[in-house]
């Protein structure tokens, strides 16, 4: 059976999974549970110094749901823990305590000045955590008083409080990206260069998730006003393993260690954050949305996967990924592809015909000798596979490879491999075709 233990920084846990810093990881009752669930640790929830900060006192989420009420994006206005320090101290210090076994990692966010992080950092260091994570992420509420996204926006903060915290603390530490930035390499080299031992991302992502058209107010609505809160759950993956990838490749922040989140829902999502090189992945919204046992589907969803693929461990399909990722212009312009469509399958409902016709190429019919029926014409189809995405047949349509003559342009295809880079369009082109840089060699074993 495959063994799911991880080892990040050299902080062990007996599985990739770990809880996110959220209203999950915010108190020990919470966390106990969630460890008894087999949780492989946690990113406690955000502490701050000084009095508490307030949270409202009306609603802090909105949502958005597919049609069958799932719900794909989650939106929230809360702010970090609005417990006192001391309790949660105490709190993480017994929790570490009881479970030595699970990852007690621990996150922060002061003002930007070096006496609170170095205060705050030897009060954690006394908790027996294994490791802080920096949040610089956080898009609302804080972000107004100079913290969260307003220090992660800044490539020169990070630096700077990264490297504090590599000064004042023994413990490896975490720096958690926003998202809310135009490259995420800016940010990531900022961190590596401050000496941070790994970074994590995504934090959430700004957003306003529908207007009240009743009120006229964004939701979720406070007394007739709402403001931009932190977008997560499903809706987020795409962007945040984009992210994840361009720090993967960067040949800048190659190795650097990363702790995937956004909208990881099952096992196979973890999955492809660690092919594309995250040591650990987090999770908020899936235990907010369907509780902490949804963590067995994960741990036995993975472990079965591995199991039929050959890998022993996490290390062995950790980081295959990244290589595959490149730039556009070296994507091969000698693979062409046709629709094919599975009519024993299909249900003749007219989707691919309506999508391709309207708005692709015209290739698909919709009678054929005056019956009902959806045919792939290959001289008009340029293999763009949107109707494989609209069918709502699964395989029903495929893409097929083709070799010889493309029937849409007349021309050979040429053989193997050309791209971009001495196209005769290109008003770039070179003399000699170009390849992608070398593939990023496998992060280093993130002891
Ligand atoms: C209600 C709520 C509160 C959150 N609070 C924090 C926080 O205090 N600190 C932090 O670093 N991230 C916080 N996050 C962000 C999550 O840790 C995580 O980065 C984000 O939700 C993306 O993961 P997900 O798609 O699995 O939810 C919060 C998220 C939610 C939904
Ligand atoms: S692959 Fe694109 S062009 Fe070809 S049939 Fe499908 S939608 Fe039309
Ligand atoms: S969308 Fe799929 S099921 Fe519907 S007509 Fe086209 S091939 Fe058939």
């Amino acid at each position: 059976m495959a063994d799911l233990s991880t080892s990040f920084l050299g902080i062990r846990s007996p599985n990739p999974f770990w809880l996110a810093s959220a209203p999950p990881t915010d108190k020990e009752y919470n966390v106990q549970r969630a460890f008894e669930q087999g949780w492989g640790g946690v990113v406690w929830k955000t502490l701050g110094e000084g009095d508490p900060v307030v949270n409202v006192n009306g609603p802090r989420y909105g949502a958005i749901h597919g049609p069958d009420r799932r719900l794909l994006g989650l939106n929230n206005i809360e702010l970090i823990t609005d417990r006192s320090l001391d309790t949660n101290l105490e709190e993480i210090a017994r929790v570490k305590r009881n479970w030595p076994d699970r990852a007690m990692i621990v996150s922060l966010m002061v003002p930007c000045e070096e006496d609170s992080w170095q205060r705050i950092l030897k009060m954690v260091d006394q908790t027996g955590a294994d490791g802080v994570e920096l949040n610089f992420g956080c898009p609302h509420g804080m972000s107004e008083r100079g913290m969260g996204s307003a220090v992660g926006q800044v490539p020169e903060y990070i630096e700077m409080v990264a490297r504090w915290c590599k000064q004042h603390s023994r413990l490896p530490v975490i720096v958690k990206l926003t998202p809310n930035i135009t490259d995420i390499r800016y940010p990531a080299r900022a961190a590596k260069r401050g000496g941070a031992d790994a970074v994590s991302l995504i934090n959430t992502i700004s957003s306003i998730v529908s207007i009240d058209l009743d009120h006229f107010a964004p939701t979720p609505t406070i007394d007739g006003k709402g403001s931009h809160g932190g977008y997560c759950g499903p809706a987020v993956k795409p962007i945040a393993l984009n992210m994840v990838a361009e720090i993967a490749r960067d040949p800048e922040t190659w190795g650097l260690p990363m702790s995937g989140i956004g909208g990881i829902t099952t096992w196979r999502d973890a999955a492809e954050f660690i092919a594309l090189g995250c040591g650990t992945v987090q999770v908020c919204t899936a235990a907010m949305t369907y509780g902490f046992k949804v963590v067995r589907e994960m741990t036995s969803g993975l472990s079965e996967w591995m199991d039929e693929k050959g890998y022993r461990t996490i290390e062995d399909f950790r980081g295959r990924a990244a290589p595959n990722v490149t730039d556009w212009q070296y994507l091969n312009l000698a693979y062409v592809t046709k629709a094919r469509i599975d009519q024993d399958l299909c249900i003749s409902c007219g989707r691919c015909h309506i999508a391709c016709e309207d708005t692709s190429h015209q290739a698909i019919t919709n009678m054929v000798d005056g019956r009902r029926r959806f045919e792939v014409i290959d001289e008009e189809c340029v293999g763009c596979n949107l109707c494989v995405n609209v069918c709502p047949v699964e395989n029903c349509i495929t893409m097929e490879r083709i070799a010889g003559v493309d029937p849409r342009t007349g021309k050979p295809i040429p053989d193997g491999y050309s791209n971009w880079t001495i196209h005769p369009n290109n008003p770039m082109r070179r003399e000699t075709m170009q390849f992608a840089p070398e593939p990023v060699r496998l992060p280093d074993a993130a002891e």
